[in-house]
């Protein structure tokens, strides 16, 4: 028996100034199968899916969807026809309610206005499905974004789709999170729908995918049964050349960096009231500290106190031996501290700023607005920090919206390594980065340690903190519960120690 695929996609060609984002690209949907939409940044995934939902114009290329071309203008109109997405940047409104974000544009009416009751009810419902138990009446904004990410997830799969497109859903979801959300993908298969699933994590991809249908420099290169592809075929099919991951993980450990005697910052009893309960807590210049623990354990407040954004009630910091206050970023950037927050698209970057302005940003704050830097400086700054990660554009003044996710992520750590900061939180720093360029980063973070940056990693991925750490704090329910380092950092006593503190 021959399946017919519910989509296909053919031919498809979009153009941007300056880059030529899909060159004759294509894509099949089967019914009931998941399908992984894989590539590196920028290889042009999330624009084949705005094509897909009305987002973009194609510039040529067609659409069938059950045999039929279609043509969607709009997201709206997309929706209409089944074709639901949630995007890579969550874009929902953070100012309404959870339950008004699931259900916008499509309220249950009485006879008389909204019925507010019903509808809270079902949204907590179906966040319930997905073992989110929340206050749906509170403003999305109050909840951290993996909740907002599960939040657009549960509202794309309230609607009546046979096409369902989740861009890059699960890169701030913990691992207990990946698994209630695959369950509930699994369930959607089941009833026939034809998901696409793009992610950069390859665990997730063979646990989830059906098949795989493989990007790169906007053109199609080939679809493969999961099943036949192996993990190492399919890095090298992306990157289009062989790299090789285990050798990384090998030479990494063996240059370790000379570290300081004395932590450049030292905390001790540090918290605050409704966040982190009091933690000792020291960085070290030329060691990279990780924090490891589950999502809500605690690692972004503990970032926050560290970085004075949110105001600790007890206990002292020192930096270089003395005793401060970091009442204020501003204060902490004085001191040498940096922090490269997880959401850049409210903390992070300005869509409408060029990319060379968003990389001074940090820097030029820090000088002043009496110490303005000369254009000349920003653009050799700028391009020394495209070249050095590898960010991907044509021109350091284009608007940095318009580079790919993962380019932005780059931009965002270059602002931060421009500032020459002795401290460098991190916080998901790969978030959305493909392999290739994952490694890349994780090496140039190595790198500016040996050159004696005390840093602080933050990572939902345990193996990644593992990789990169010397040293890691375990977190639990906002409490430091202890330190592992050497040899026995592994992902078992980690999570052991996780557990333990659990019994
Ligand atoms: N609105 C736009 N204006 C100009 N260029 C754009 C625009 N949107 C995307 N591009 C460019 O098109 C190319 C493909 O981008 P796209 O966002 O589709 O990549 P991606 O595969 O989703 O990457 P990532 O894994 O980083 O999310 C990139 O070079 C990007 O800079
Ligand atoms: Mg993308």
């Amino acid at each position: 028996m021959t399946v017919e695929p519910i989509l296909v996609m053919q031919g498809i060609c979009k153009s941007f100034p300056g880059v030529n984002a899909l060159k004759n690209a294509q894509l099949r949907l089967f019914p009931g199968e998941v399908h992984a939409l894989m590539g590196q940044n920028g290889a042009g995934k999330s624009t084949l899916i705005k094509v897909l939902t009305g987002v973009e114009t194609p510039d040529a290329g067609e659409i069938r969807l059950n045999g039929q071309a279609i043509s969607p203008a709009c997201v709206g109109e997309a929706q209409k026809m089944g074709i639901t997405a949630v995007y890579q940047e969550i874009n929902l409104c953070p100012n309404l309610s959870v339950a008004e974000n699931i259900f916008i544009g499509r309220f249950p009416m009485r006879a008389i206005g909204i019925d507010w009751k019903t509808i809270e009810h079902q949204a907590a419902a179906e966040l319930a499905a997905l073992n989110i138990h929340i206050d749906v009446s509170l403003p999305l904004a109050s909840y951290p974004v993996a909740i907002q990410q599960m939040v657009a997830i549960a509202r794309a799969l309230t609607t009546e789709a046979q096409v369902l497109i989740l861009d890059e859903p699960t890169s701030s979801l913990d691992e207990g999170e990946v698994e209630r959300l695959f369950q509930a993908l699994r369930q959607l298969k089941q009833k026939g729908m034809a998901i696409v699933f793009i992610t950069h994590f390859l665990d997730q991809t063979y646990a989830i995918a059906d098949r795989i249908t493989v990007l790169r420099n906007g053109e199609f290169i080939g679809e493969y049964p999961a099943s036949t592809l192996s993990r190492l075929d399919l890095i090298n099919t992306m990157v289009g050349r062989e790299i090789n991951e285990a050798s990384y993980a090998a030479n990494s450990s063996a240059q370790a960096a000379s570290v300081a005697d004395k932590p450049y910052v030292s905390a001790r009893g540090l918290g605050s009231t409704g966040g982190m309960h009091p933690f000792d807590l020291d960085l070290y210049r030329g060691q990279v500290t990780g924090l490891g623990g589950l999502l809500g354990s605690g690692r972004t407040e503990t970032a926050r106190l560290l970085f004075g954004i949110d105001r600790a009630d007890s206990g002292t910091i020192r930096v270089d031996g003395h005793a401060v206050k970091l009442n204020s970023p501003r204060q902490a950037v004085r001191y040498g501290i940096a922090f490269c927050p997880e959401d850049r698209k409210n903390e992070g970057i300005v869509a409408d700023l060029s990319i060379r302005e968003n990389i001074i940003l940090a820097l030029q704050a820090r000088r002043g607005i009496f110490h303005y830097l000369p254009k000349r400086a920003q653009s050799a700054i700028a391009e020394q920090y495209i070249e050095q990660l590898g960010i991907r554009t044509s021109d350091a003044e284009k608007p940095i919206g318009q580079l790919s996710g993962g380019n932005q992520q780059k931009a965002l750590l270059a602002r931060w390594l421009a500032t020459d900061p002795k401290m460098l939180i991190l916080d998901e720093p790969t978030r959305g980065i493909d392999i290739a360029a994952k490694l890349e980063i994780m090496e140039l973070v190595k790198a500016q340690c040996k050159k004696g940056l005390a840093i602080l990693f933050i990572s939902s991925e345990m193996s990644e903190v593992l990789r990169v750490s010397d040293r890691i704090a375990v977190l639990r329910d906002r409490q430091k519960i202890g330190e592992i380092a050497g040899h026995d950092a592994d992902e078992q006593n980690v999570f052991r120690m996780i557990a333990g503190a659990e019994a």
